[in-house]
């Protein structure tokens, strides 16, 4: 028996936990909140919710983690790839992997997220040809030349699924005079989100509370102004794609231009997402297949050919 290999993608909205041999066994929402710790040193995980994130920490995350996937009682201690957002400190990336070891790894590597998000997509990396990978997640979308198993370009910015929620929310409290919250915000977006204007639309009826009267009230919104309220964070994304394609090498751009470029995460699955990037940069994109397991399956991949995909690995000192 081998002792077990874990990849996890501890994404700002997802954890995804990948077992080799088994493939995605979990997904959940990140985290996981804290009451209170009850002296025993073992943490009572109560709720999730994005701002409790912050308040656990990584390795009451990853405890809980691995807890789930191998039980309370171990007789091997797993082995673990992380995926880390591209361009973590030295610092946090000590901090992480000290954190995958205190809470029970037998060893632990890291893997900056859109080589994980590259592998997961069956891009072969670590050939001396040029691929661009484009993740779009909750917090952050990361845009990625990738050649030779290492990033040659990249941008990361902070317009991904949340901002979309919240643009989404601030559009119908402006227009409708009506207060809806983030999840309702995030189920107009998928239900009915369009990154480009469809015809016909779809349409949804949402419930808030209206802002004058502070009673419930229903409307109808209509796709087209869904993609009217995401636009400003959509043309951010689509600003550091073309930043990205601005900066790659000839050869490296002329890759990209013959080979299309591929979008994973969450974001990804956006109705014309890919439609939009392809009109804006020209350039053919594609969707992944199950964008959001890219990299969790990447990670989990990185770990099982350990060897082959060690340099491109984040180095931690
Ligand atoms: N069908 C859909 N249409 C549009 N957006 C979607 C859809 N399904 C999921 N999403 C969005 O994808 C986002 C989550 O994606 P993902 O799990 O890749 O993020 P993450 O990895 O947790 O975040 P990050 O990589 O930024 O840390 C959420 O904002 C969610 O609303
Ligand atoms: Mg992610």
């Amino acid at each position: 028996m081998f002792s077990r290999q874990i990849g996890i993608d501890l994404g700002t909205a997802n954890v995804i936990v990948y077992v080799r041999g088994k493939g995605i066994v979990l997904t959940e929402p990140s985290v996981v909140a804290l009451a209170k710790e009850d002296g025993s040193n073992r943490p009572r995980i109560v709720a999730v919710g994005e701002e409790a994130r912050l308040m656990l920490g990584t390795e009451y995350m990853l405890r809980y983690f691995i807890n789930k996937v191998c039980g309370q009682v171990r007789i091997f201690q797993p082995q673990l790839m992380i995926c880390v957002p591209s361009g973590v400190t030295s610092v946090e990336r000590r901090a992480v992997k000290d954190a995958a070891i205190r809470a029970g790894a037998r060893e632990a590597h890291l893997i900056e997220e859109p080589l994980a998000a590259a592998i997961g997509a069956n891009i072969p990396i670590s050939g001396p040809s040029g691929n661009l990978i484009i993740d779009i997640g909750g917090g952050t979308a990361e845009i990625a030349v990738i050649s030779l198993g290492g990033i040659v370009v990249s941008r990361s910015v902070r317009a991904a699924g949340n901002k979309l929620d919240e643009a989404i929310a601030n559009f119908v409290r402006k227009r409708y005079n009506l207060m809806i919250g983030e999840r309702t915000a995030e189920d107009v977006k998928i239900q009915i989100g369009s990154a480009l204007p469809m015809d016909p639309e779809l349409t949804m009826e949402v419930r808030g509370r209206d802002l004058i009267a502070g009673l419930p009230r229903t409307i109808t919104i209509g796709s087209n102004e869904i993609s009217e309220a995401m636009d400003p964070v959509l043309q951010q994304i689509m600003g550091a794609v073309k930043a990205v394609l601005e900066e790659t090498p000839p050869e490296l751009a002329s890759d990209v231009i013959d080979k299309g470029m591929v979008l994973s995460g969450g974001g990804a699955l956006l109705r014309n997402m890919d439609k939009l990037l392809t009109q804006v940069t020209g350039v053919a994109c594609y969707v992944a297949e199950n964008p959001l397991y890219c990299v969790a399956k990447g990670t989990g991949l990185a770990l099982e050919h350990l060897d082959f995909f060690r340099r491109s690995l984040v180095a931690v000192h």
